[in-house]
């Protein structure tokens, strides 16, 4: 269950003044660090994959790692693609197992924003997902996540964010106020009134990306003020850098004494955030008051008209062309193991969401497979879709197996 819906949570955070850290992940350590950070806050969490940060690690691993922690989780997590490039990648994302994303239109004039915006979440809905908007420019200064961020701040204008929200449907706006990404240098001149003319014009979680290095009074400010998520990532490897030079002032060699400690360094920086910001304490609350994420599989099973050759280079094409489908995560299509089964094949498509069950059937690619390749030779079939049902683990039996497998 942990694995929530993400406008759930941030709805919730709006409506009761906090903010959740969106909290960028680059490695293990980092997945670790900050999942063990909200189970001992029992705070909601947002773990994020920023797609500038993808020269660092392989995204698909590393999502496998990421999907597994908000699963065992007893604490809600929403999985988040951050600063993603093209619908492609938030496509991409998506059949990875994120369950909310952005991608970055903000550097482009207002009128190519909304179009690329809307191509994200027209995409999205199909899915289920929401989607965050960025509007203004965040830009870096220098340290860790600044030299990815070129150029000057941008402020976001309060007109444009009121137009900018309708024509695209975004549920969640990232706004440009005077942070910076990376390291700050000096004081950053927040435009707090601006802020609160946002919020008051859009009443939508409002989103504050270079999230590290303000003082507290900033943070709680901005909260009251409508930032509901707050993304963070350059202390966080700022602490993780600081506790290797300390192990090798130590006089520590090789990689697994190098790296010793990061994980809880990270854990120390994101539990403080965690209480700072609000979200600490609230996990249960969010639980009952969100809907699970939970997948739907699209069964059928049928009887073919054709030789099994004919049948396998069917299942071939198809397997190739459904699992393109946003929406779709896995492709699976088999023989029947027993000989004489009332039905010989199947497919199972697992979507990430129940919306896709009509995305899915309307998508032109599987209207041109189903009419001119499946259904021909598959008349003989059943399909049904079944969503996932919860297991009956009770809240403490998770929480050990948490423990145990930490
Ligand atoms: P910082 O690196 O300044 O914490 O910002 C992170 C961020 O905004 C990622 O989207």
């Amino acid at each position: 269950m942990p694995i929530v819906d993400m406008k759930g949570m941030l709805e919730h955070a709006y409506q009761n003044s906090y903010a959740v850290g969106a909290f960028d992940v680059v490695s293990l350590d980092f997945v670790t660090g900050i999942m063990t950070a909200a189970e001992r806050s029992r705070s909601p969490v947002i773990l994020s994959l920023a797609e500038p940060h993808f020269a660092y690690f392989d995204f698909e691993l590393l999502m496998s790692a990421v999907e597994r922690a908000a699963q065992r989780a007893t604490v809600p997590v929403a999985i988040h693609l951050d600063h993603g490039a093209s619908t492609e990648s938030a496509v991409q994302s998506i059949r990875l197992g994120c369950n909310g994303v952005m991608v970055d239109a903000s550097h482009h004039p207002f009128e190519e924003n909304v179009r690329l915006t809307l191509g994200v979440t027209q995409m999205a809905r199909g899915c289920g997902i929401p989607v965050e908007g960025e509007l203004g420019y965040v830009p870096g200064v220098e340290g860790e996540d600044a030299e990815r961020h070129p150029g000057e701040l941008v402020y976001t204008s309060v007109s444009e964010a009121k137009a900018y929200v309708q024509r695209t449907g975004v549920d969640f706006l990232a706004v440009s106020i005077g942070t910076v990404h990376g390291r700050i240098k000096g004081n950053p001149r927040l435009n707090y009134s601006r802020l609160e003319e946002i919020n008051e014009a859009l009443g939508i979680p409002l989103v504050l990306h270079g999230g590290t290095g303000l003082a507290d009074e900033q943070y709680s400010r901005l909260i009251s003020n409508g930032i509901s998520k707050i993304n963070y990532y350059t202390a966080l490897a700022d602490t993780s850098g600081a506790r290797i030079q300390q192990n090798i002032q130590s006089g520590r060699q090789g990689y697994t004494a190098l790296v010793g400690g990061v994980a809880e360094s990270i854990a120390e920086e994101a539990e403080c955030c965690m209480h700072l910001w609000g979200s600490a304490g609230l996990a249960d609350e969010v639980l009952k008051n969100c809907s699970s994420w939970a997948p739907v599989e699209h069964l059928i099973i049928y009887n073919a008209d054709a030789s099994e050759k004919e049948v396998h280079a069917m299942m071939s094409e198809g397997k190739q062309v459904l699992s393109q489908i946003p929406g779709v995560r896995a492709v699976f299509t088999g023989d029947a193991v027993q000989q004489g089964a009332q039905y010989r094949f199947s497919w199972l498509v697992r979507f990430c969401h129940s919306a896709v069950i009509d995305s899915y059937r309307d998508h032109p690619d599987h209207i041109a497979f189903a009419d001119n390749l499946f259904r021909p030779i598959a008349g003989d079939r059943i399909s049904i879709d079944y969503r996932a049902v919860e297991g009956s683990r009770s809240l403490s039996e998770r929480k050990s197996a948490v423990r145990k497998s930490a």
